[in-house]
């Protein structure tokens, strides 16, 4: 026990080894750990190095042997398919060691990759485990990427099987997912062998004689699969993720720091009990999904929630807090952006009367930053602590947080509150020296990084130790830039790099940029991420054309539209093409971007001093001016 945060986070800073060790002893180990902490091969440090364990039967069987048998282990609640349907640890373990055995029948091995490109339906978290209990590295690809960036993701994991389903369903439909896979295959130049497809009712996908196998078929006659033990330091999975190209970043996550950290966050950070229900409103296909809907949650005994739906319109903005009444919800974990959604559609919170959500105790928020309106309205709203938190797919879990499992700090709106135990997060100036508290900066974390962030890149340690801990020796960068107050509260100011977050989904500007410059008629683009009273932020784009374009303005607007459409997916929503006689760059030639943004966004600005020419600036807020930027 702590006895207070200050006391948890000097524990976890001064001694990380005997903090650590305390927080594994709640996973069950084949064998204990060599060393808590190996770092041999500093800048990768490796957690529980010489421990082996299933990550698994940590989740699943060990519930199921210690009490939790006939406990919900998953409620799936769709409201796009008006279904609801109740799992129970007895059954998931049945479920996933027969779909373990049909991964062992297809050749799957400890070490091989599957590739998951599944919608919100519990195959897709049998799936995760399946793999997770016969030591195979799992890879999910979110739903509403198109076929080419499925295909990076499949070129690069290289895996053994694809695990899919004939369709995903939006609120407007739903979207076929199979000829999406048979496109992203036939782009990628690794084939993987076997692709196991779910069939769901509303769509009937038309299976490739002897590559595809349907799901059903593949269960009957399975031989259950037992959990083979693997390395703590093992992978358990391989999640893409947004960098500054068009070239995603595969963010492994071992098996030993993962179990342990998440474990613990889920009652020093979430302030729950095992047996209680946690919700975490996301996808299984982001780092939130991975985290929050299936290992934490599972790993501490809790009930999670899959749900298929949106925070409006599935059928009204009384979706969650139906499902927060009907299913017992303690903990809702979303973005920002659902809140925004809601509060746009029933301003009054009228629906929430409706509903006896007495029993949820914490709204925790993360993936975008909590804009005070919104934070305060949801407090209003709620009345329970409203606990926005930062953190990122690298890092797996919560690097600033108010632990609530700890000693609830007063929130301060727009603020994450303080570092995580195990982070030691600084604000640091271009020479990786620290900030004083007040003064804006990168954020870096000194290494080592606490469990359950990622070791490194998939098979790219070179590139891990390039893009996140070159720039800053001794940190690792967070792409964020910020300040601490007075009290050392941290403040998130936005990425200093061309990652964006639309709707707190993760993309890069630079891989929209190189779509859009493929379009025969564009000879430069720039796209930038300005604020949306929605979605938080959304890409719009800049486009010179080539002398002579073959094509007219307007038409060349929405072919570049849709080839980004097409080619990342619609989830990256960029709708704005505004073509310009040329873009702001400096004499060097670097365009300037962040001026860009800060036009868009209405803020204030200094002309660079490097800038090639000024008046290009004043060419830029016309452009965006006749498309009704900025917005406030
Ligand atoms: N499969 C296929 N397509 C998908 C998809 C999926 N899994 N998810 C999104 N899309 C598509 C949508 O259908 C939409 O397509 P359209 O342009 O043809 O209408 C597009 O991508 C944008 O989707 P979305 O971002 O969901 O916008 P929206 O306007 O339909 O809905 C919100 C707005 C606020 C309701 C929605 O963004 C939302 O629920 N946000 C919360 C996000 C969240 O939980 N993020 C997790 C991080 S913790
Ligand atoms: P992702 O990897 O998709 O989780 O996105 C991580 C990025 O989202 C971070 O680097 C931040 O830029 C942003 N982010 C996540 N949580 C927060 C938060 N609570 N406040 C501000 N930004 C956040």
């Amino acid at each position: 026990m702590f006895k207070s945060y200050e006391d948890a986070y000097r524990r976890s800073l001064e001694d990380r080894e005997g903090f650590w060790s305390i927080a594994a002893g709640a996973i069950h180990w084949e064998k204990k750990w060599d060393k808590v902490l190996d770092d041999s091969k500093a800048p990768i440090y490796r957690w529980f190095a010489g421990g082996r364990l299933n990550t698994c039967y940590n989740a699943i069987d060990y519930h199921v042997e210690n009490g939790r048998k006939d406990q919900a282990a998953i409620i799936y609640d769709s409201p796009v398919t008006n279904t609801v349907r109740t799992i129970t640890y007895g059954e998931l373990k049945d479920e996933v060691s027969r779909f373990a055995g049909v991964l062992k029948s297809l050749g799957v091995e400890k070490g091989d990759r599957v590739v998951i490109y599944m919608p919100m339906i519990p195959e897709a978290a049998v799936s995760m485990f399946a793999c997770a209990r016969i030591g195979a590295i799992h890879s999910l690809v979110f739903g509403g990427f198109a076929p080419n960036e499925l295909a990076v993701r499949i070129e690069d994991a290289k895996p053994r099987v694809v695990l899919s389903a004939s369709c995903g369903i939006e609120p407007k439909g739903a979207i076929p997912y199979k000829p999406l896979l048979d496109k992203a295959i036939e782009l990628s130049s690794h084939k993987p062998e076997k692709c196991v497809i779910y069939q769901r009712p509303q769509v009937k996908a038309d299976l490739v004689p002897g590559r595809d196998i349907d799901w059903a078929d593949a269960l009957k006659g399975a031989t259950p699969a037992g959990c083979v033990t693997v390395e703590a330091t093992d992978p358990l999975y391989i999640l893409y993720t947004s960098g500054t190209t068009g070239i995603p970043k595969g963010v492994v996550r071992d098996n030993g720091g993962h179990a342990v950290a998440l474990k613990w966050t889920m009652k020093h950070i979430y302030g729950v009990e095992p047996g209680d229900v946690y919700w975490a409103a996301s996808d299984v296909g982001w780092v939130v999904g991975h985290s929050y809907i299936i290992y934490a949650p599972l790993l501490y005994g809790c009930t999670t929630i899959m749900y298929e739906g949106k925070p409006v319109g599935t059928p009204d903005p009384g979706a969650f807090w139906r499902v927060i009444s009907q299913h017992k919800v303690k903990v809702l974990f979303t973005a920002p952006t659902a809140f925004r959604a809601i509060k746009k559609e029933d301003p009054n919170g009228t629906y929430v009367g409706k509903y006896d959500i007495s029993g949820l105790k914490y709204l925790f928020l993360a993936g975008e930053r909590l804009d005070p309106d919104t934070y305060h309205w949801a407090s209003d709203l709620l009345k329970l602590p409203v606990v926005d938190h930062w953190w990122q797919t690298e890092t797996g879990w919560a690097i600033a947080a108010n632990c609530m499992g700890i000693e609830e700090l007063p929130i301060k709106a727009g603020s994450p509150t303080k570092p995580a135990p195990g982070y030691d997060v600084r604000i640091l100036d271009e020479n990786a020296q620290e900030k004083p508290n007040g003064e804006e900066g990168v954020i870096g974390i000194r290494l080592p990084l606490p469990p359950g962030c990622l070791p490194t890149l998939w098979q790219k340690d070179d590139a891990y130790i390039k893009s996140y801990l070159s720039d800053y020796p001794g940190y690792y960068a967070t792409g964020d830039g910020g300040y601490k107050d007075k009290d050392g509260y941290i403040y998130i100011m936005g990425r200093v790099d061309d990652v964006i977050n639309v709707a707190g989904h993760r993309l890069s500007t630079g891989g929209m940029e190189e779509v859009v410059a493929k379009h025969p008629d564009v000879a430069e683009c720039a796209v930038v991420g300005v604020e949306d009273q929605l979605k938080g932020q959304v890409p719009v784009g800049f486009v010179v054309l080539k002398a002579g374009a073959a094509k007219g303005e307007q038409d060349i607007q929405k072919e570049v539209v849709s080839m980004v459409r097409s080619e990342i997916g619609a989830l990256a929503c960029l709708k704005d093409i505004m073509v310009v006689k040329r873009l702001p760059k400096t004499r060097s030639g670097k365009i300037l971007r962040a001026t860009m943004r800060k036009i868009a966004d209405g803020q204030e600005f200094a002309v660079p001093s490097t800038i090639e020419d000024p008046a290009v600036l004043g060419e830029i807020g016309e452009a965006l001016k006749a498309i009704g930027y900025p917005k406030k």
